[in-house]
């Protein structure tokens, strides 16, 4: 949008300030439930804060991120087992990749992204 002063650039400081007013009453941004949703983690930077460690290069022989071979059987075995899996840990892997303060949600949003890679 193109403020007045930037129209004219003769710059007349009456529509600088009227510019001024109109932006201090602009109503503050109403965060809904709904944003306030999606400003959870996504699956991609759970991944990089929590997963990444093991899973890029396969630490503990952790299936690698876009790596169908590592993958395969296990996609077999389902989402749900998967997520049971990320969620309460198993075998080199602990429950949410060692970190208690991620929400269900973001580890499932985490598995959903890892399983997103493979091609
Ligand atoms: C400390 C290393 C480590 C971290 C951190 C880690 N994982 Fe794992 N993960 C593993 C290993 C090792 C396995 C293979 C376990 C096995 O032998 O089945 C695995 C397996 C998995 C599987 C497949 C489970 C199955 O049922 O076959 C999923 C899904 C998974 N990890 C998701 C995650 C997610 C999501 C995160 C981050 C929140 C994460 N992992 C963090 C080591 C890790």
């Amino acid at each position: 949008m193109k403020t007045q002063a930037e129209a004219d650039p003769s710059g007349s400081s009456q529509a600088q300030s009227t510019e001024q007013v109109s932006e201090s009453v602009a109503p503050a941004p109403v965060v809904t439930a709904e944003e306030a949703q999606t400003a959870a983690r996504s699956g991609a930077e759970v991944y990089r804060a929590a997963c990444f460690a093991c899973h890029e290069t396969g630490v503990a022989r952790a299936p690698r991120l876009g790596n169908n071979e590592d993958w395969s059987y296990r996609v077999n075995y389902g989402m749900d087992t998967m997520y049971r899996s990320a969620l309460k840990g198993r075998a080199g892997m602990p429950a949410k990749g060692g970190h208690p303060e991620l929400s269900d949600d973001e580890v499932r949003s985490a598995v959903d992204y890892m399983v997103g890679q493979l091609k």
